[in-house]
């Protein structure tokens, strides 16, 4: 792999330990996918923040990062915490806050923005055919299809090493030629809400490995629903992209796999990520990913004037950037004993510390890890009928 001589100095440890550490791991990860050279990036996104799924060994990590004096090069976020300090933070030991803000005390010695979101195209949205690193699948998916920026699905470590040299290795997606479609999916019914535009997802992942599809039958499907399939795309697949039949497509492969997607299909997946039919969940969450403003707006009108059940636990989860310009809806909901949490989610949380045994979701992606990551039971239903569960009145 090319580097120029100030990459190679860095390589080399000229520029001390921190950097020359991540210097080789992007060098390593380069060699592998067989790319030339290093590429400039405009912005940087690490997961893995939350206490709960990082652990102690990485939290070392960053602390030796931190200490040596790596600083990020380029604008860098975090996936959610976690908890929020306002209310889940309360209802945890001392123990697990104290190493939580030891591992952000890390990032913020490093310069990270203390974004705690897996949306950060909200907070400040890339250009189209910006080059990024970012490691939250779900964001990758909606920077690389909806935005039309380029980024690899990133681990942690080497979004890291990216935000601290400022630079990505130019493979895989970040290439034209890579983002071309192989594989051509027909819905043949209309998807009537975000849970089945979720189900889609969840089955194309099974499906495709790493093939960009063309999908087919989605007019009139929204960016919020559009956020619900690619984040679930990438849960059960490679996965980073997927591209709308009614845009200008890009070359196709010569050879284009075919799928068709029936009704049945999609209910299927949705009986299968509901592993209890109970209408008296423990927790009703929406936000998986992040919830938007128009989100927001839209549970703030559905929320108006009536009150969570007694016994449910009703959360909202956004990002703390976003949940500031929405105060207004934010305000409404919260009448209703709902909890609009920021910085964190259901699936990076204690939930089972919470006894919540059971989750009501509109999100796949939650359906999907909620069983194994929170030992929890799941219903996958639309918006509607997660409020319908979760309010009287
Ligand atoms: Fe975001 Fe948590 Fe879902 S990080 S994509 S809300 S699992």
């Amino acid at each position: 792999m090319y580097l120029t001589k100030e990459e190679e100095r860095i390589f080399n440890g000229d520029l001390g330990w921190a950097s020359q550490k991540c210097m080789r791991i992007l060098v390593r990860l380069g060699e592998l996918f067989d790319a030339t050279r290093l590429i400039p990036i405009s912005s940087a996104h690490v997961s893995g923040v939350s206490y709960k799924t990082l652990g102690d060994a990485p939290a070392e990590y960053l602390k030796a990062l931190a200490n040596a004096g790596a600083k990020v090069k380029v604008r860098s976020t975090l996936n959610p915490q976690g908890f929020d300090a306002e209310y889940l933070g309360k209802r945890l030991g001392e123990d697990i806050r104290k190493k939580q803000s030891d591992i952000l005390e890390q990032f913020d010695k490093m310069g990270f923005a203390p974004s705690l979101t897996c949306t950060p195209y909200y907070l400040k949205k890339p250009k189209r055919d910006s080059h990024l690193a970012w490691a939250e699948s779900s964001a990758v998916v909606y920077a690389n299809s909806v935005l039309g920026a380029r980024t690899n699905r990133e681990g942690g470590p080497s979004a890291l090493a990216a935000a601290i040299i400022g630079k990505t290795p130019d493979y895989g997606i970040h290439k034209v030629e890579n983002r071309r479609p192989g594989a051509l999916v027909d819905v043949a019914t209309p998807l009537r809400n975000e849970s089945e535009l979720g189900a889609l997802g969840i089955l194309l992942g099974e499906i495709l490995e790493d093939e960009i599809p063309i999908i087919r039958g989605l007019t009139g499907a929204t960016l919020d629903q559009f956020k619900q399939l690619g984040a679930a795309l990438a849960s059960t697949g490679m996965v980073s992209m997927f591209q709308l039949e009614h845009e200008k497509i890009l070359r196709k492969k010569e050879k284009m796999q075919e799928i068709s997607v029936e009704s049945r299909d999609i209910q299927k997946i949705i009986e299968r990520l509901s592993t209890t039919s109970t209408t008296r969940p423990d927790l009703v969450f929406l936000g998986c990913p992040h919830c938007s403003i128009s989100e927001l707006k839209n549970i703030a009108r559905l929320t108006d004037g009536r009150k969570v059940k007694a016994g449910t636990e009703f959360w909202v989860c956004t990002s703390r950037c976003v949940k500031e310009m929405a105060k207004d809806y934010v305000g409404t909901i919260e009448k209703s004993g709902a909890h609009v949490l920021a910085d964190v989610c259901t699936i990076v949380s204690w939930t089972e510390a919470f006894g919540i045994e059971t989750i009501m979701t509109n999100s796949a992606k939650t359906a999907y890890y909620a069983p194994s990551l929170n030992k929890a039971q799941t219903v996958l239903v639309p918006q509607n009928r997660c409020l319908e569960a979760a309010l009287r009145g």
